[in-house]
């Protein structure tokens, strides 16, 4: 029966290439600590056993403080969740709604893990009171815009894969903890981004790949160091794009359609380590570079470039260059790797760090 529910699905187009999060391995790199629950000796120990058997909701396997249910076939958030609980995992289940009450009472939650399910409605209340909840992962799901009141310490939140087109303006107001925000593989168009979207974040990281940009977005905090836009529409990059983003460390803007990168707009991203623009339409190395004292590595592969000069990677000066670049990709474009040469690549570590040739083809 399973097998042919499986196949079903399977033909419906409907299975979405999700990665199932571990929760035990989360738990160790966030080193969640469960130690306050233990507070008195472990001397009963059949109290534990009670523990799992009466108090885990139906459906449920449950250790001290966290619960899965993962993989049931739910279609709504499990009664009777226990208050101490700490990590909940629904992954992969069919639920539909988060109610009002769904999460009643649980304020010790520090993980929620809402994952490949079918969530088109969170109630505005369903996250009240979550102060101690840093993860929330609603990949995967049937989401059309960003719910309310999100829980205030929230470190983490993604939204991968919903039906999100809209952002309104403050919809993370007042998340002044969160580190990372997932949103691609959303149909999010510029337009999409209301003024203020962002407004009152010191994000670290925001993703916004295979969506619907055709520019680079000019509201994001500007503490981002982290930003992956790769897989949109954008035709160019303008100086005023990256005004804002002087922290910016990792860059993605691969796998979109740039022909042009502006004079004087990568001198704006003056700490940048690393650029993704593999896979545009660059006829020529992005003016700037030769500037950036930090920047490690480029992928330019897959490009129109038919021409390299002689600084376009390294400053004229040496000592211009504070970190020498461990990996400059070029393979793929019309330029002739023999008319390329090599003390181009004076400022890299060393030939190695050089890929010019199409030689990784297999
Ligand atoms: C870009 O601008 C800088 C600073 O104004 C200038 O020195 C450099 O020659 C320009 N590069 C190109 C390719 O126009």
């Amino acid at each position: 029966m399973r097998v042919l529910l499986l196949l079903c699905l399977l033909s419906l187009g409907n299975t979405k290439p999700y990665q199932p999060v571990n929760i035990m391995d989360l738990m160790k790199n966030h080193d969640i600590m469960m130690a306050d629950s233990d507070d008195d000796d472990d001397d009963d120990d059949e109290d534990d056993d009670d523990y799992d058997d009466e108090d885990c909701p139906a459906n449920c396997r449950c250790l001290p403080q966290v619960v899965q249910c993962s993989d049931q076939g739910l279609i709504s958030v499990p009664e009777k969740i226990p208050e101490d609980t700490v990590m909940i995992d629904l992954q992969n289940n069919d639920i539909t709604e988060i109610k009002e009450d769904d999460f009643k009472g649980l304020h010790k939650l520090y993980g929620l893990f809402l994952i490949n399910n079918r969530i088109s409605k969170v109630h505005p209340n369903a996250f009240k009171n979550m102060d101690n909840l840093r993860l929330l992962y609603l990949s995967y799901n049937l989401l059309t815009e960003i719910p309310a009141n999100l829980p205030p310490n929230v470190i983490e939140l993604r939204f991968h894969e919903n039906n999100i087109n809209r952002i309104q303006k403050n919809a993370f107001d007042g998340l002044r903890k969160l580190h990372v925000l997932e949103l691609g593989a959303n149909p999010l168009a510029n337009s999409g981004i209301e003024v203020g979207a962002f407004d009152g974040l010191s994000t670290l990281y925001i993703g916004i790949a295979e969506a619907k940009l055709t520019s680079v977005p000019k509201d994001f905090p500007s503490s981002i160091t982290e930003m992956s836009l790769d897989y949109n529409k954008i035709a160019k990059v303008e100086v005023e794009d990256f005004i804002r983003y002087k922290n910016l460390q990792r860059l993605g803007l691969a796998f979109n359609q740039i022909k042009f990168v502006e004079n004087g707009s990568l001198a704006r991203i003056p700490n940048i380590r690393e650029i993704h623009l593999d896979h545009n339409r660059l006829k020529k190395v992005p003016p700037g570079l030769n500037s950036l004292r930090y920047l490690q590595v480029i992928f330019l592969h897959n490009n129109k470039i038919g021409y390299v000069g002689m600084n376009d990677f390294c400053p004229s000066s040496a000592g211009g260059k504070k970190n020498p670049y461990t990996g400059i990709s070029l393979f793929a474009n019309p330029v002739k790797y023999w008319n390329i040469q090599p003390a181009i690549f004076r400022c890299a570590t060393g030939r190695r760090a050089v890929h010019l040739g199409n030689f990784r083809k297999k």
